[in-house]
């Protein structure tokens, strides 16, 4: 039951460049104090899992939808922390994906995190707009490519259905519960609405209503996902620091970084846990990526964050990881267990090709593929740990989305940053708001224009 950490190939046999263990316990006792100093101001997000009022107010919102129209389809509108916690829940715990086999009763489910019109376009020329049902996230309620998806998806299910009335039934906005436009819109037009907490951020809200009532809506067990976050809180809680897997992920990953291994690879070896990845990349970049430090000075920090997938990506990027520049520090994401035992058939015994496979099941081709990369990268000197998970359910699934939480958390502390604040995502938000000219924004979209103008572009055509 318990997410395992495996981190012995994070360490190097002796000095030079690498981490040695010895080094790792050097700096542990110093990470003790941000480790303290982040459980005396533990964040509300860390608070989410023993809510149970959240989970109790999705599910009643699920009944009456379920109850006030015909249910075929589901889309989150959203983008960012908006968007990318359901799209790992769905792609890590739907049937086969929601959006291709739904459970008997429950709707093809989509997460819809980009304005691109061509690809929206199609999507609600195809989706049964009459049997709908759209869950619109935005904590501040200002990010603009929500408003638009918003806007647009609004006048397409009204004129499916006739009136605003019925259109509203079809609509559950999650936003601030005090702040923000669709705040405003909800208690204004009489939408119903979810909360995202306060002080719980985007990228940190995948417990809240954020990820919950998506996770309610595609008939997923949302209380064991809840069950698995708090069993993870419960002990790192009551861990030593020298015991604690998320300060040792924490740390060996900022001494690493600070020994120029500054790229992260993701490593998932389950394709349902492929955007676990896509989660964890926002994660880590947005809340580890600043130019300040908490004290003021100008720091330029972070590493890049980057997702692969076992094995399809042993055929895409792993030479690359294996005999590349040694600056990448690798997760590979293991499940214990999977749901089922594929054994390959017999067909075509007697070819030579195929008899390593025969009586073999794919789980064992998974973990063989697995092992073998990591021998490989572990020859090249390539820093690596395994975090394994059980099997995949939502209590595991909700294990590792606390764990990782957390361990990013302790890496801000750590570098002395802030993990909470997007100084750079607000500031590409208002450019957008006032290249749209947005009032409020004349000024910023004149020095926007203007800069645009100046330079001289540079192309080339073929
Ligand atoms: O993690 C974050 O804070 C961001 O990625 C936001 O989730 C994203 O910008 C969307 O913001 P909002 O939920 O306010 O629409």
């Amino acid at each position: 039951m318990a997410l395992h950490l495996d981190l012995t190939g994070l360490f190097s046999p002796s000095d030079g460049e690498g981490l040695t263990r010895e080094a790792f316990l050097q700096a542990l006792p110093a990470a003790e104090q941000a480790r303290a100093d982040h459980w005396a101001a533990k964040p509300a997000w860390q608070e989410l899992p023993g809510q149970h009022r959240h989970l109790e107010n999705c599910q009643a919102r699920a009944r009456q939808v379920r109850e006030s129209h015909p249910l075929e389809a589901f889309a989150v509108l959203g983008i960012g922390g908006s968007g990318l916690g359901a799209s790992a829940l769905l792609h890590a715990l739907s049937p086969v994906y929601q959006e291709w086999r739904p459970q008997k009763g429950d709707p093809k489910c989509f997460v819809l995190d980009s304005v691109d019109p061509d690809w929206l376009g199609e999507w609600l020329e195809s989706v049964p707009l009459d049997k709908l049902h759209v869950n619109v996230v935005s904590k501040s309620g200002g990010t603009i490519e929500t408003s638009a998806q918003f806007l647009l998806v609004y006048d397409a299910v009204r004129k499916a259905v006739g009136s605003d009335e019925e259109a509203r039934k079809r609509f559950t906005l999650t936003t601030d519960n005090k702040a923000g436009h669709f705040r405003k819109l909800a208690d204004e037009v009489g939408f119903e609405t979810l909360e995202v907490p306060d002080g719980v951020g985007g990228r940190f809200s995948v417990l809240s209503p954020v990820g919950l009532f998506p996770a309610v809506m595609a008939g997923m067990d949302a209380q064991s996902l809840l069950e698995g976050a708090a069993r993870v809180d419960a002990n790192l809680a009551q861990a030593s620091a020298e015991e604690d897997p998320a300060l040792a992920y924490a740390l060996a990953h900022v001494l690493w970084t600070r020994r120029g291994h500054n790229v992260h690879v993701h490593f998932p070896y389950s394709h349902r846990l492929r955007l676990l990845a896509d989660w964890y990349q926002q994660l880590w970049a947005e809340s580890l990526g600043k130019r300040l430090a908490k004290d003021g000075s100008v720091v330029h920090t972070g590493a890049t964050p980057v997702k692969a997938v076992g094995p399809t990506d042993q055929h895409s990027q792993v030479q690359l990881y294996v005999e590349g520049p040694n600056d990448k520090v690798f997760t590979m994401l293991k499940l214990r267990r999977f749901g089922r035992r594929l054994e390959v058939p017999p067909p075509f015994a007697e070819s030579a090709a195929f008899q390593p496979l025969l009586g073999r099941t794919l789980d064992e081709l998974m973990e063989a593929e697995r092992q073998g990369t990591e021998v490989a990268l572990q020859q090249a000197g390539r820093p690596l740990c395994v975090l394994e998970l059980c099997q995949l359910d939502a209590f595991h699934v909700g294990q590792y989305f606390m764990f990782m939480e957390v361990a990013t958390a302790y890496a801000g502390g750590l570098m002395g940053i802030d993990p909470y604040d997007q100084p750079g995502v607000e500031a590409g938000k208002k450019a957008a708001l006032a290249l749209m000219n947005c009032p409020g924004f004349e000024n910023l979209a004149g020095k926007i224009r203007e800069q645009l103008q100046s330079q001289s572009r540079i192309t080339l055509s073929c």
